[in-house]
Formats: structure tokens, C-alpha cells, sequence
């Protein structure tokens, strides 16, 4: 059992003296793993392992915020990465690379017909945003799931501030799978709205035509649609959910696993939206980087050569069939479900009790932790997570469901918690 994360909290108190929070991402900090039970920095990775800074190794299903698709520090990706380092990481012109890897993007997304490159997902839904602004010379926009972190979005969330109030005004939320809610907000908005931005899918799959209607009802009221792939995105397929779902968007913004970990983000669409980056000010230094780009074409040449993503993704069929039946086993149906994508599912606290929900996964995490692996909840699979990987995590899961199991039944949940709960950063895909 691991029970040492002496060195994780000394370093976490010592670089909140300089860093707020300790670390540059909400996700990856106190606010989300328990302190006293959770290490906070890791040291290194490999395949489907992670180790921490007390030399604790893990099998990590986070994967960096779904960010890793082949594994920590591929050979392959690395070697890209390393021919490219001797060339040189970034230049006064730009690089040939930029124009490879759209290619590639071109050749694979449905709706790609131009590409324009950023570093983190958020610049990419924020450039699309502004591309759709212009294009219509509409303001209002119509979100569903996270987008990232810049004002247009995190206006509609709980963590706000320091976002001037007037731009809450011009984003408004729909409901997944309502399209009542949608076509509502398009009536509130009447001839405002640029553009609905959604994630094809996050937690529950799109009801039967749902994803095309939603694009029907955008065209009807002349707003571009716009799909927020940046998990998705080479994670479902090579062409993301639009190839998967059969819906084509006007737009669509691509991250995370598009290069293994290496920050590079995308927005691809339409050509007659997509050259008004000729005009529209989206233009940074760090651009066109080439480590990344090279990581990234690597990466789909991994792909194209090998069918890795049906293989996740029937990996992932088993591990959630059988966290199914483990559920059912311990009699959690009133606490857990299961839910997602094979490729990316996870665990739902559902209790209608949102103290017994903190309570529970708090436990959930305390005992996963203890027993080597990393989780919040979620399953963001990688190549590197094969079948023996997968059967040592449900043997985890036996484990961990028993210890909820007794919780639940010993009606004081608390007791088996040797730390303090943990609060939900915001709820934005549990929407149901
Ligand atoms: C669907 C989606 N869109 C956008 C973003 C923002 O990406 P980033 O954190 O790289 O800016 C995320 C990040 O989690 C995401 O999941």
C-alpha cells in the first residue's frame, strides 16, 4: 500500500509560497486529489506508469488530463521530437512541418479544408469563436461542455471572477441531447447568435439524429457550428467524433492528444469561414513550435500504420463492461454508473446527495491511490494501457468497491476517510 507522500507535500508547500496553488492547473492540484492521501508532482512516466516525487509508481489513467493517447514517453514520439531538437525548436520564418501536418489534418477530418495551429485547446475554441464572430458578424454564443479558459466561456461557470460582467451577456448554455434547450436560447437570442459550440459527445452518447439536427437548427439561424474535439480528437478516431457520429460541423478545434502531450492545438474548417484567419488577428510567437508539430505528425503516422485507436477503444469496451458488473457486484447502483465512450468513460458519483457524492469519491481516490493507481474518476485510456494493465485495475477496483461498499452500508462514509472531503471544481458535463 502506498502511504508516503512525504516529499509531494513538502514540495507543495513550499512552491505554494511562490506558485498559487502549487501548480498551474486547477485539475492537477489540491482543489481536486485529497492532501494526505495524494502525491502532487510527478517525477516521470513511461507507458501506461507515472512516477511520483517519493518514487510511488502508478498506473495513470488521467494520462494528463486525456492528453496522452500512446503512452508516456513513446519511443517513436520521442524520437521525432529529439530528430527535431538537432534542427531546432522554432524559427524567424515559418516551418515546412506546419504545411505536412495540415495535410494530415485535411486528409483525415471530415470538415477540415484549412488549418490554423495554436498551443492549448482554449486557444482553439477561442480563435474559432472569433472566426464565427466575424464570419456572421454576430456576437452571441451558444455553449455546451467546457471550452477552455478565457472569458467567453468561463463567464457561464461558477469560477468567474475577474471576468468583466457584460461578457456574461453574450454566451448562454444549452443542455446536451435538449433540443428544446437549444432551439430556446436561439429564440431568446433571435438573429444575435454566431455560433454554438458543443462537444460532440463527453459523458452521454448523442440520441439517435440529435447531433444533426443540432447542426440543422444552427443553419436555419445562420450560426456556425462548431465542434470542440480537443478530446475526442484522436482519441474516438482519426477523424474525431464528426467521423464517428457522421455530422460534419463548420468548424471543429482539436487538442490534447493530437501530439501526444506535446502542446499543440487546432482549429480546422470550412474554407470559405476558415480564410478569414487572413485577416482575423490569431497570431503568436510560439505558433508554429516544431517539437510539437513533429510529435503531432509522428503520432498519426503511429495511427495510420496501426489500427491503436480501435484497439483503445476495445480495450476500454472491457475494462467498462466489467467495472460494470463490479458496480452491481458491491451493490453501488445507487452511488456509481458508468458512462462515456470506451475510449474515454467514466465512473459517475450519482447519489443525489451531493455531501455523499464528495464524501464517496474522496474515498474512491484515497483507496485507488493507495493501491497504485490514478484516477479521478475517469478512464482516459492510452496504447500503453493493454489488457494485463486493465485486468490489474479492476483487480484494484474489487478492492476499492468493497471498501465503498462497507461505507455506504456503515451509513458514515466519514469514518472511513483519513482525509477531508474534496469539493467539485464546477459540474459542467454532469448535466443530467
Ligand atoms: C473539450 C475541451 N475543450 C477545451 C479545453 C481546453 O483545453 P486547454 O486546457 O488545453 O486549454 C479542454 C480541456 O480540458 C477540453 O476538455
Amino acid at each position: 500500500m502506498i502511504t508516503n507522500f512525504k516529499d509531494s507535500e513538502q514540495l507543495l508547500i513550499n512552491a505554494s509560497t511562490i506558485i498559487p496553488l502549487g501548480t498551474q492547473t486547477f485539475s492537477k492540484s489540491y482543489t481536486q486529489f485529497p492532501r494526505g492521501a495524494s502525491p502532487f508532482y510527478i517525477e516521470r512516466g513511461e507507458g501506461p506508469y507515472v512516477w511520483d516525487i517519493d518514487n510511488n509508481k502508478y498506473i495513470d489513467m488521467i494520462n494528463s488530463l486525456a492528453s496522452i493517447t500512446l503512452g508516456y514517453a513513446d519511443p517513436f514520439i520521442n524520437q521525432a521530437i529529439s530528430n527535431q531538437l538537432a534542427k531546432g525548436t522554432i524559427f524567424s520564418l515559418a516551418s515546412p512541418l506546419e504545411y505536412e501536418l495540415s495535410k494530415k489534418l485535411v486528409q483525415h477530418i471530415p470538415c477540415a479544408e484549412m488549418v490554423r495551429f495554436g498551443k492549448n485547446g482554449s486557444d482553439a475554441t477561442s480563435a474559432a469563436i472569433r472566426l464565427a464572430r466575424a464570419f456572421t458578424q454576430k456576437s452571441h454564443i451558444l455553449v455546451c461542455g467546457y471550452h477552455g479558459w478565457h472569458d467567453w466561456y468561463i463567464t457561464t461557470t461558477t469560477k468567474d471572477a475577474g471576468v468583466p460582467i457584460e461578457v456574461n451577456q453574450l454566451t448562454s448554455t444549452f443542455r446536451y441531447n435538449d433540443l428544446n434547450s437549444l432551439i430556446s436560447n436561439f429564440e431568446k437570442q433571435k438573429g444575435k447568435v454566431a455560433a454554438v459550440i458543443m462537444e460532440p459527445m463527453n459523458i452521454h452518447f448523442p440520441e439517435a439524429g440529435y447531433l444533426q439536427a443540432v447542426k440543422n437548427i444552427c443553419h436555419e439561424n445562420d450560426a456556425v457550428l462548431i465542434f470542440d474535439e480537443t478530446v475526442t480528437g484522436f482519441r474516438y478516431g482519426l477523424g474525431g467524433a464528426q467521423e464517428y457520429f457522421d455530422v460534419t460541423p463548420d468548424l471543429a478545434t482539436f487538442g490534447k492528444g493530437l501530439a501526444n502531450g506535446m502542446p499543440l492545438s487546432a482549429v480546422v474548417g470550412k474554407r470559405e469561414i476558415m480564410t478569414l484567419f487572413e485577416d482575423i488577428f490569431c497570431s503568436f510567437t510560439f505558433g508554429g513550435e516544431t517539437l510539437s508539430i513533429a510529435a503531432a505528425i509522428a503520432v498519426i503516422n503511429q495511427l495510420e500504420k496501426e489500427n491503436i485507436l480501435a484497439k483503445i477503444s476495445n480495450t476500454g469496451d472491457y475494462l467498462i463492461n466489467r467495472v460494470k458488473l463490479l458496480v452491481d457486484k458491491y451493490q453501488l447502483t445507487d452511488h456509481l454508473r458508468t458512462s462515456g465512450h470506451p475510449s474515454w468513460s467514466f465512473i459517475l458519483f450519482c447519489n443525489p446527495d451531493p455531501d455523499i457524492n464528495n464524501s464517496l469519491k474522496t474515498l474512491f481516490i484515497q483507496e485507488t491511490i493507495k493501491r497504485g493507481l490514478l484516477t479521478l474518476g475517469s478512464h482516459n485510456l492510452t496504447a500503453a494501457h493493454d489488457r494485463s494493465i486493465i485486468d490489474t485495475v479492476l483487480s484494484i477496483y474489487d478492492e476499492v468497491f468493497g471498501v465503498l461498499s462497507r461505507a455506504v452500508n456503515s451509513r458514515n462514509i466519514s469514518s472511513y476517510l483519513t482525509v477531508e472531503p474534496l469539493k467539485p471544481l464546477f459540474n459542467i458535463r454532469n448535466n443530467d
